[in-house]
């Protein structure tokens, strides 16, 4: 039986007792206190039996201290539980809306001071933040109330029970109660008072709440207020001194829309705030405020009167160490950094976050989608029987949720769209949220992507919709039903704006075709881009028992149920590391286009912008000669206003007879920003210039030597027809490679597939190559031949119990004073899967001079895939060995540079080997890897602290490799991208360093 004492965990009402009506989070001048800092704390693994902990009395000596604002999972070294990752499963059993009696639950206690002079305060009140997941207050002994909604605020009134002087505080925080049926979010489960406590001491004759709704048409800005506040509080004064504005209101009645003359506008690219102060005699309130005005016409969704491109983020608030406990220098150099990728709009996955990234936003510029803390997923496991939104006895909590949602930030000009939450299925009590939205704010739409048909809600969103079916749904010409929808409910849904809540799921190495959704939205307007699924890993850090440092995913805490790497699916892995997806997103939505017209001589640059003109820009160029600089300039661009395009004369580029030609033009910040410093760059296109060489044909010549059964070969030695060393160096190889560690993509059994893959729907490729055996390859020579001017080796690579093969046929010889290595790969018939690469391998144990960095001259500086090579630019560059990869949370495929032409492998500084790649008939030139571990240990190891030590570096030149996709939550590769088994040549010319 239940006790009696903790049955309330299983009330689906969303607060008790004194507990106040939500308001905006405002910066008032009215005296507060935080009470932040350390409380004392006991956990128990069940709700303890009486309260008397709250007693003013009573003794906590023995009890430990922990940190608030914390979580107490990620306290105390594992002494108070550890985290729990799900994503869509509940880690306890569906019986809403009880929890089980195992309710690991925190006592925090606190002394705190009430300075005398409040005691001529109206009210005072105590602010929780965020507290995870339901909690009862006790002050002086005295019961207050209680609440859950953990990325809520809560205000309870504390008059009657604080006094001047010492007071002591007492909360009882539950990790599980009806309201974690609510909260089942794709991330860790972390109970504890993880945002600020505050006690505020409220005036007589204060300001309750504000809200400022600043409009902006045609110049003109115009704001509508409204003020809650006691007659007694008035008069009340609006100040705005930048614009010369002063609004004296005698009484509430008087509080009426005025327009403020000229103003400069508010959007995400140009950030424009005005201070404004509201003030009573007892209390002022400052505000920024931005002048916009939101809206929809027809199917498009508008920013003062311009159409809005989301190039967003869908951002959680997670961090290593701290877990959803914010930190406002961290997450204003977050911001930052979006802004220096191009992001310009977050979705605020899936809970407001803390109240202060909201006034960053405001200020560095984003569209924000502010989304409820909503998510039942769980419930999809019991086909979404019980489903607390569509059952009237959680309606109450819904609304709650959605009230405490919208009137914390309503005032804020970055918050242009309202979403119920995500993932909760659909029923009455969303649409009741919806309706109360419409009712309350006339001036943002409602966005909830599972309103499949558009019921209630303004905008028509999805996830991961492939790129085939944004098309359809961008393109009018369709007449085919959308997906869930009749056809009536398809043509509503065409009627209004579309984006995307989530796509380009970005877990491990990927995703790809980023650059095919960005080519939609440019051709089909009612298409308003969408939110990559997600900015960050959620990683925690943690340790192995021998001490080394790791990021912890689902399982490595031992829970009983989990889901693995799939919250480490960030554009940035766990320590703020950006991955080279990020690199691509950046590239793909520069918001400036430079296009080549040769023909004309001219550069054309058109500006992607909401409504900012380029005058904040410069333009750079610069021409390279096998990516060597030869020469630089400015590139004198009018400014050209958004939407708009202008044309400029190319610069004089000295074109090579030798080398390639590349001309690179950079669209550069002109001047330092709050996010960049001047010469950042935004936007870069390269043209390539080089005169036409034809490639090298084959007419060797050889120049063997033979001493004691070693076969030497200008630099290169064999013995038995196989390679021993190059440039003097032990070396093994060149072997046949066509596996690659599998990615998170690579690894998904989704059934989301391009129709004519249909055959893998349901297994992985990974699952596949493993059946096939590519990751365990076996050599048959079959013979070795060494003519006049070659050697020759022909082989069979085979695995065991396949009937398929590849030949490969190896011809070393020498090309114009060179080692040339000829490679021939032709498969047999019957491989039925695509490949994850063509490559060859090279083994170069470490010996005295471990190869431990590269220069190349090809695409760089960060790998590149065939559907993700838009970051990639032509040039020279260099890296060291360990720089080669990305530390994905859980090691996979990583590190493939493509369209080499000249690779130099170093040690220690001094060159070891040099080698150049002959692009084959079709033009096609190989990529490389380079790195410690063989695909086969990459793919062995969970974490990266499992990859084995290694005493040799391997270098793979692939004369392919395949895809990307975004398969662990979306589409495949696209065929255009998918590696078929095919016939490949890779030539390589080999020098000593
Ligand atoms: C979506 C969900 C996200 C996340 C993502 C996969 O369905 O809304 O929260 O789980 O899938 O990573």
């Amino acid at each position: 039986m239940p006790s009696q004492n903790s049955a309330y965990v299983s009330d689906t009402a969303p607060g008790r007792g004194a507990l106040r009506a939500a308001r905006s989070w405002l910066h008032s001048d009215a005296p507060s206190r935080s009470l932040d800092g350390h409380w004392r704390f006991r956990l128990s693994p069940t709700v303890p039996a009486a309260a008397d902990f709250a007693a003013e009395g009573f003794d906590d000596g023995d009890w430990d201290s922990i940190p608030v604002p914390s979580h107490w999972v990620l306290q105390g070294d594992g002494a108070y539980g550890r985290p729990i990752y799900t994503n869509v499963q509940y880690p306890f059993p569906i019986d809403p809306p009880h929890v089980p009696d195992e309710n690991p639950t925190g006592d925090y206690r606190r002394h705190f001071d009430m300075p005398a002079d409040w005691s001529g305060a109206e009210r005072v009140v105590l602010r929780f933040d965020g507290v995870e997941s339901l909690f009862r207050l006790w002050v002086n002994g005295e019961e207050i109330g209680g609440a859950s909604g953990s990325r809520l605020a809560h205000e309870f009134d504390v008059t009657s029970a604080v006094r001047p002087g010492d007071n002591v505080v007492a909360v009882r925080v539950h990790q599980w109660s009806a309201a974690s049926y609510l909260e089942d979010q794709d991330q860790w489960w972390l109970p504890g008072i993880f945002r600020d406590v505050t006690l505020i001491a409220r005036p007589a004759g204060g300001i309750e709440d504000v809200w400022l709704r600043a409009g902006y048409e045609d110049g003109q800005g115009r704001i509508e207020a409204e003020i809650t506040a006691d007659a007694a509080a008035f008069p009340v004064t609006l100040r705005v001194p930048e614009l010369g504005v002063e609004r004296v209101w005698a009484a509430p009645d008087d509080v009426v829309p005025f327009d403020v003359g000229a103003v400069d506008p508010w959007s995400a690219e140009r950030p424009r705030l005005y201070d404004v102060t509201v003030s009573s005699a007892a209390e002022s309130i400052a505000l920024r405020v931005g002048f916009r005005t939101v809206e929809i016409r027809g199917d498009r969704f508008l920013v003062n009167g311009r159409r809005v491109v989301f190039h967003g983020m869908n951002r959680h608030e997670t961090h290593p160490e701290r877990g959803r406990v914010f930190d406002e220098e961290h997450a204003r150099e977050d911001l930052a950094r979006m802004k220096r990728f191009n992001v310009n709009a977050i979705r605020t996955s899936h809970y407001p976050p803390h109240p202060r990234l909201l006034d960053l936003a405001d200020e560095l510029g984003f569209w924000v989608v502010l989304e409820c803390d909503l998510e039942t997923h769980g419930f999809d496991k019991v086909g979404w029987t019980g489903n607390p939104s569509d059952d009237p006895a959680w309606r109450e909590a819904y609304l709650d949720r959605m009230r405490r949602t919208l009137e914390r930030d309503k005032n804020h000009p970055s918050v242009v769209m309202w979403s119920l939450g995500n993932e909760a299925g659909t029923g009455g009590n969303l649409a009741a949220m919806a309706a109360w939205v419409h009712a309350r704010d006339t001036g943002r739409p409602v966005h909830y992507e599972g309103d499949h048909t558009g019921e209630y809600t303004d905008v028509y969103s999805r996830m991961y919709a492939s790129v085939p079916e944004t098309e359809r749904i961008g393109s009018d010409g369709s007449r085919s039903p959308l997906m869930n929808c009749t056809p009536a409910q398809s043509a509503r849904q065409r009627t209004k704006p579309f984006l995307l809540c989530e796509y380009a799921h970005a877990m491990g190495n990927g995703p790809g075709a980023l650059d095919q959704y960005e080519a939609l939205v440019h051709e089909y307007p009612r298409l308003h881009g969408g939110f990559v699924w997600e900015w960050r890993d959620h990683g925690i850090l943690t340790t192995t028992p021998d001490g080394t440092p790791y990021y912890a995913y689902g399982g490595d805490f031992g829970e009983t149920v989990h889901d693995g790497n799939f919250v480490m699916d960030g554009m940035l892995l766990s320590d703020d590391v950006p991955t080279p997806s990020l690199h691509e997103y950046k590239a793909v939505a520069q918001p400036v286009r430079l296009t080549f017209d040769s023909g004309a001589g001219e550069v054309a640059v058109t500006s992607l912008r909401h409504s900012a003109d380029t005058s904040d820009l410069r333009f750079r160029w610069r021409v390279e000669h096998d990516g060597r600089l030869v020469d630089s300039g400015d590139l004198e661009v009018p400014v050209v206003a958004a939407g708009e395009s202008g044309r400029v004369p190319l610069p004089p580029v000295a074109v090579a007879h030798d080398a390639e030609t590349w001309l690179t033009v950079d669209a550069v910040l002109a001047a330092d920003t709050a996010w960049a410093s001047a010469g950042h760059v935004i936007a870069t296109a390269q043209q390539d210039r080089s005169a036409r060489r034809p490639s090298p044909g084959v007419r060797s010549r050889t120049d063997w030597r033979d001493t004691d059964g070693t076969l030497t070969l200008g630099i290169a030695e064999f013995v038995e027809g196989s390679l021993v060393r190059l440039a003097g160096r032990p070396v093994t190889g060149p072997r046949l490679e066509l596996f690659r560690a599998p990615t998170d993509n690579d690894e998904s059994a989704s059934e989301e597939v391009e129709e004519s893959d249909a055959a893998v729907a349901g297994v992985s490729q990974a699952t596949l190559w493993r059946e096939d055996g590519l990751d365990r390859l076996t050599v048959r020579r079959m013979s070795v031949e060494r003519t006049a001017d070659a050697l020759r080796t022909l082989s069979k690579v085979s695995a065991a119990n396949s009937g398929s093969w590849v030949t490969v046929e190896t011809v070393w010889s020498i090309e114009g004073g060179e080692l040339e290595l000829r490679v021939e790969i032709e498969p047999s018939r019957g491989w039925r899967t695509v490949w994850p690469r063509i490559g060859i391998r090279f083994d170069l144990p470490d010996g005295t001079a471990p190869v431990d960095a590269a220069e190349w001259f090809g695409l760089g500086p960060l790998e590149s895939y065939p559907d993700s090579l838009r970051a990639a630019r032509t040039g020279r560059f260099s890296s060291t060995l360990r720089d080669l990869s990305v530390d994905y949370a859980r090691p996979q495929e990583t590190g493939h540079r493509s369209q080499v032409r000249q690779l130099t492998l170093t040690s220690a500084g001094a060159e070891v080997l040099r080698l150049s790649a002959v692009p084959d008939t079709r033009g096609r030139r190989p990529g490389f890897t380079l790195g410690r571990h063989t695909p086969q240990q990459i793919a062995r190891a969970a974490h990266p602290f499992e990859l084995p030590d290694s005493t040799t570096s391997h270098l793979i030149v692939d004369a392919a490799q395949h895809g990307l996709g975004s398969r662990a939550c979306g589409p495949d590769v696209w065929p255009e991208f998918a590696l078929r088994p095919e016939s490949r040549t890779i030539r390589l010319r080999l020098s000593a360093g």
